[in-house]
């Protein structure tokens, strides 16, 4: 064998090593972070604050929110005005299936929110 492919052949190996190894010690550096309970990326009162998404203090009431409008009820007592969250999450899904002439956008229809992110905000409303 000559002193070239061997050369190749260990650097070959070196380079087959790490490629297990670094996997390996990304995985190891994940796991030894603490993993709590998965929130959601963004939690609900930002989400429902926040002028590029839920945006619901420009019509409703929500304590807690600065400025709002009154376009739209006060959002209030929601776990006991509305136990079921499946309802509360079709209105914020799409209100137009209820109200077709109603002018809150439809946040899932349209992409604006996900599942995930009505989800949250439906935690944060059940605290108002
Ligand atoms: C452009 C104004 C507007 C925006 C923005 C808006 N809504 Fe509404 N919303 C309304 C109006 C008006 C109503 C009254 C019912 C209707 O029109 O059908 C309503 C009704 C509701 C209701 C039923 C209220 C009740 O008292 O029964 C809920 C819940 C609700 N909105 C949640 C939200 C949430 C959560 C957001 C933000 C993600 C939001 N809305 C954003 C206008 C808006």
């Amino acid at each position: 064998m000559s002193d070239r492919s061997s050369l190749l052949k260990m650097k070959m190996s070196a380079l087959a090593l790490s490629a297990m190894l670094i996997p390996l010690l990304a995985s190891r550096a994940a796991f030894a972070q603490p993993s709590p309970v998965p929130a959601p990326a963004v939690p609900g009162e930002a989400l429902a604050f926040d002028h590029n998404k839920g945006n619901c203090l420009t019509c409703h009431v929500i304590k807690g929110g600065d400025a709002p409008g009154n376009v739209g009820p006060e959002l209030s007592d929601m776990k006991a005005r509305y136990p079921d969250r499946n309802e509360l999450a079709a209105i914020i899904y799409d209100e137009t299936k209820r109200n077709p002439l109603t002018v809150m956008p439809p946040f899932g229809r349209n992409l604006i929110l996900t599942d995930r992110e009505i989800q949250a905000i439906i935690d944060f409303l059940y605290t108002r």
